[in-house]
């Protein structure tokens, strides 16, 4: 069994096995009538709980629905409604988790809750996002760049905005898939320093974008951020919404990419959302796709 736990600590043929399984599924799912059959089902007799300690709309329902799509069921748990939320330790629930469920999905607040989970629990734990990192996201991305580009080895990905929990997951790829990352943000929303060398810092976001082969963004104020920070954060990041001008000095042909949800005319303006060179929705799609992947590579199914 594996944990999937984040892309760095995920060896690159997986990773490459895993975003080839899910473009795999994908044709076969979508090349099936909507309600015929599916006979691929390796979660069969699986349970699966998934933990919610924050909001979700997308991972929650993805997740959902991959595992019934294989044949398993589900368990999906708030985190005040649990023990864990009242003070009994993640070891013991972990502990406890294990002797009823076959796999452990987790959206938390500290990464030290993932990797307690995974620490003591006896099947695989999955991350679902925490304040520092999002790897289903950045899986579910790269199969979304590969299916409308062909691969991204070598190409260019900029990141206009806060050096945040996604943009972390980004830099990990950018190793194990081997592209050119940018980064273009205010210094005050750098990017953490675990992260130093996998990436490079343009502060000019029309410098930045240049020859992109994909611009990317996300929230200006995350689910961990304090609600405080808002004004301030958005007086530091305003140059650096993603609009028609910005994506204009791109290449041609460049992607533009939102995990979502978005505050639309925000970080990205509606006209680039909805506008030729996004492909957001696909990304949500394809997190369906890409964690029926991760799941099957998580149990050896
Ligand atoms: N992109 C993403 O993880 O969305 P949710 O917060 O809706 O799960
Ligand atoms: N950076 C965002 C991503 C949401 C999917 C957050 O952590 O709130």
């Amino acid at each position: 069994m594996n944990h999937f736990l984040d892309i760095h600590q995920t060896d690159p043929a997986d990773l490459r096995q895993i975003i080839d399984n899910a473009a795999a599924m994908k044709a076969a799912r979508n090349g099936r009538p909507r309600g015929a059959p599916d006979d691929d089902q390796p979660l069969k007799d699986h349970m699966v709980a998934l933990i919610f300690e924050k909001p979700s709309t997308r991972t929650r329902v993805s997740f959902d629905v991959g595992v019934r799509q294989m044949g398993g069921q589900t368990m999906v748990l708030s985190g005040a409604d649990m023990q864990l939320g009242h003070g009994e330790t993640i070891a013991d629930t972990a502990r406890v988790l294990s002797r009823y469920v076959d796999m452990i999905m987790i959206r938390t607040f500290e990464e030290q809750t993932l990797l307690e989970m995974a620490e003591y629990a006896s099947v695989p734990v999955i991350n679902g996002l925490t304040n520092r990192t999002h790897p289903c996201q950045i899986m579910a991305d790269i199969q979304t760049f590969e299916e409308h580009r062909g691969p991204i080895k070598g190409r260019k990905v900029v990141w206009s905005g806060d050096g945040n929990n996604v943009f972390a997951s980004f830099a990990h790829a950018a190793k194990q898939f081997d592209f050119d990352l940018v980064f273009t943000g205010p210094e005050p929303l750098d990017p953490e320093r675990a992260l130093d060398g996998l990436y490079t810092t343009e502060r000019d976001p029309q410098k930045a974008v240049e020859g992109a082969d994909l611009v990317v963004t996300d929230t200006w104020v995350s689910m961990h951020d304090p609600q405080s920070a808002r004004e301030r954060r958005h007086n530091q990041l305003r140059g650096y919404q993603v609009n028609d001008a910005l994506m204009a000095l791109a290449k041609p042909d460049a992607l533009f990419m939102h995990c979502l949800p978005a505050h639309r005319d925000d970080e990205a303006t509606s006209s680039v959302m909805d506008g030729p060179h996004s492909v957001i929705f696909d990304e949500a799609e394809n997190r369906l796709h890409a964690q029926k992947a991760v799941m099957r590579w998580c149990l050896g199914a």
